[in-house]
């Protein structure tokens, strides 16, 4: 069972799902089009909240209740943990063997990294141009790598990633600049930039005249956490055609944890997003 909590994980959830429907529903008039549903964090299909107060169904279990007007014709669920990767079948199985061949048949479990299956999603696309993608990567840290996104350009996918700006890039950022060079490389790996570029968008350096000679000085900008939304949101418009507005998701105490947006190629589906997260936005 996955644990995890908060209105942000329903709104997460139910953004999801929401633009799945819709998604199936302008699907379902190209009759041509395959569609996979690819899901990079699949988690063990229920989520315990409230501190284990509740359970809930996961997104996997939510999208494979979709039957109208029609489902996905693959699911493709990546899971790292053995465990929860068995625990995910197990539901999935309870809750459709017998009940629903459909289900049984099309869905996919894989234990395995998101970053190496997102990038032979990738390679699958490209030799089956009928398969059309809705993909959902929903990772707790920076473990997904700008190269299975870059990996990602030119197909047709609309892609909804939760990227960690404040529970990651944000905590990275070290007040005074003296970043590790391990950190710097898992930086360099999320953004897809070299590090002084990194440097560059996120610090403010200046050269002050002493009695002694020069001194430099290193400041973190302001609002560091927003500008890692607005980076990660323009290094995805340079895979795809458009990016959405970020849902922006916050704890308890006001702080940004995570922006969550939607990359597509495909102007009316960015225009679906958009209108999907616009009410959760009152959060
Ligand atoms: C946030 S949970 C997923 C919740 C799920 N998306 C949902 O809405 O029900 C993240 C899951 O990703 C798995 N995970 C962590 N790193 C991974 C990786 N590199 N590749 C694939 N799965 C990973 C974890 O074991 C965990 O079950």
């Amino acid at each position: 069972m996955n644990q995890f909590g908060g209105n942000w994980t329903e709104a997460k959830m139910e953004i999801i799902v929401e633009y799945a429907k819709a998604y199936l529903i302008i699907m379902n008039k190209q009759p041509w089009a395959k569609t996979l549903y690819f899901d990079g964090f699949a988690g063990s299909g229920l989520i315990e909240v409230d501190e284990g107060e509740e359970v809930v169904k996961g997104t996997s279990l939510r999208i494979l209740e979709i039957q109208d007007p029609k489902p996905f014709d693959k699911y493709y669920f990546v899971e790292k943990d053995e465990k929860i990767k068995a625990a995910l079948e197990a539901n999935i199985q309870s809750n459709y063997l017998g009940k629903n061949a459909h289900v049984i048949q099309n869905a996919h479990i894989v234990q395995a990294d998101c970053n190496t299956k997102l990038i032979d999603m990738a390679n699958f696309l490209k030799e089956n141009n009928k398969f059309r993608t809705l993909a959902f990567v929903d990772p707790y840290g920076m473990s997904v790598n700008w190269e299975s996104i870059s990996a990602l350009k030119n197909l047709g996918i609309d892609l909804w990633i939760l990227v960690p700006t404040g529970l990651g890039v944000n905590r990275l950022l070290k007040k005074n600049g003296d970043i590790s060079d391990s950190w710097l490389t898992k930086l360099e790996t999320f953004l897809g930039l070299p590090r002084q570029e990194i440097k560059d968008h996120f610090y403010k350096t200046q050269v002050i005249n002493t009695l002694f000679g020069e001194e430099i000085t290193v400041n973190k900008e302001k609002r560091t956490i927003t500008k890692a939304g607005d980076l990660y949101k323009k290094r995805l418009g340079n895979v795809f055609k458009f990016v959405s507005e970020p849902f922006v998701m916050r704890n308890s105490t006001n702080s940004i944890m995570y922006h969550f947006m939607m990359a597509t190629n495909n102007r009316s589906a960015l225009n679906i997003a958009n209108e999907v997260i616009k009410p959760k936005y009152r959060l």
